[in-house]
């Protein structure tokens, strides 16, 4: 695929506004028997947005019909600005893609197999190679890339169909369930992996899972489906929103959390025991005071050290508890 629009396709609109990336407007899905997206309106950013929903919420869908492989049934979108009804190959040579299911040739090594997919988006030959190495190297797969991908680990096989969704260099990828099958520590590499691609190589990235706590950490902006239907979208920090609560750790031998605690509540803090910190409930405070200064002021009156002050925040999995009906697995 080269630079020029393929004939038949009309000429690119303008951009979007600014930051702006994917935009779905009453997007429906109808399988016929199953209704998979229910008029979906999302705007997605640059960075990372997470897109979380459990077994059947309707991600792969959603995903597949923004590359133009799959029609909607009703409603639009556009991605990079360009209508999905009229644009899918523009689309597609600015987009990686990294399907949910393998999807590797068994007897093709991954240096073949991503060198080919970078001829085949265009790059001249020589500089398809060089984009392969580096691509490979920057998912680390640099050791074992000679070898046929049908003897790779599942965590190899991820990196491999990784390195082909970013080979020709997209403005904007979308990654499907990269952590499936990965054992813990291979998912925290998979997830750094996912953060740098989404800051350090400035790739827009739209990322899924059906686990909340896990896009909770790399996601700037999250957008979760339940049954094909937007539950909520929101920047992560919305979700993280302080609870009141702030944790206190003091240094100095047994009993001082206890004196600390005591001396804090007959200063007119709430506060609680909760492990090696003290919780102070700030909202039920009945002192003028700020309430950092008192607990600054109680600890040096009592001669005590103080190690960490800070807000407690409610992870994303709270809020869905909080919500009732829509728990969603988190680890
Ligand atoms: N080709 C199809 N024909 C009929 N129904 C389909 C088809 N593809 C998906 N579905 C149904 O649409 C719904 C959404 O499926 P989809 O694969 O988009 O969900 P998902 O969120 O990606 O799930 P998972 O986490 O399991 O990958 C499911 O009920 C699924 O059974
Ligand atoms: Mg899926």
């Amino acid at each position: 695929m080269g630079d020029h629009a393929p004939d038949g396709e009309p000429p690119p609109p303008e951009v979007e506004p600014a930051g702006r990336v994917i935009t779905t407007d009453g997007l429906t899905k109808d399988y016929g028997a199953v209704l998979a997206l229910d008029s979906l309106d999302i705007v997605v950013g640059e960075g990372v947005t997470g897109l979380v929903g459990a077994n059947g919420a309707g991600k792969s869908t959603l995903i597949k019909i923004l590359l133009g492989l799959l029609a909607p049934t009703r409603g639009r979108a556009t991605v990079l600005g360009l209508d999905i009804a009229q644009h899918g190959e523009a689309i597609r040579r600015q987009v990686g893609y990294m399907p949910e299911h393998e999807c590797l040739p068994p007897d093709v090594s991954a240096s073949d197999f991503v060198n080919h997919l970078a001829q085949m988006s265009g790059l001249p030959r020589a500089a398809a190679r060089e984009r392969t190495a580096d691509v490979l190297r920057h998912v680390g797969l640099a050791e074992e890339r000679y070898r046929p991908m049908g003897g790779y680990s599942t965590g190899m096989k991820q990196r491999a169909k990784l390195a082909q969704a970013l080979v020709h260099d997209p403005r904007l990828v979308f990654l499907d369930e990269p952590t499936n099958g990965l054992d813990p520590a291979a998912r925290d590499d998979m997830l750094e992996l996912v953060q740098r691609i989404g800051h350090d190589f400035g790739i827009a990235v739209l990322v899924t899972s059906h686990l909340l706590g896990e896009l909770e950490r790399v996601s700037d902006h999250v957008v979760i489906l339940d049954s094909g239907r937007l539950l909520r979208s929101s920047a992560t920090t919305e979700f993280l929103d302080s609870t009141g609560t702030l944790l206190i750790e003091v240094v100095g031998e047994t009993g001082t959390q206890d004196r600390m605690g005591q001396a804090l509540a007959a200063a007119g803090l709430p506060c609680w025991p909760q492990g090696h910190l003290i919780a102070v409930d700030t909202t039920r405070a009945t002192t003028d005071r700020d309430v950092h200064d008192v607990i600054r002021d109680t600890a040096c009156d009592l001669g005590v050290g103080l190690a960490r002050l800070q807000a407690d925040h409610r992870r994303i999995e709270d809020v869905f508890r909080e919500g009732g009906d829509h728990v969603l697995p988190t680890s």
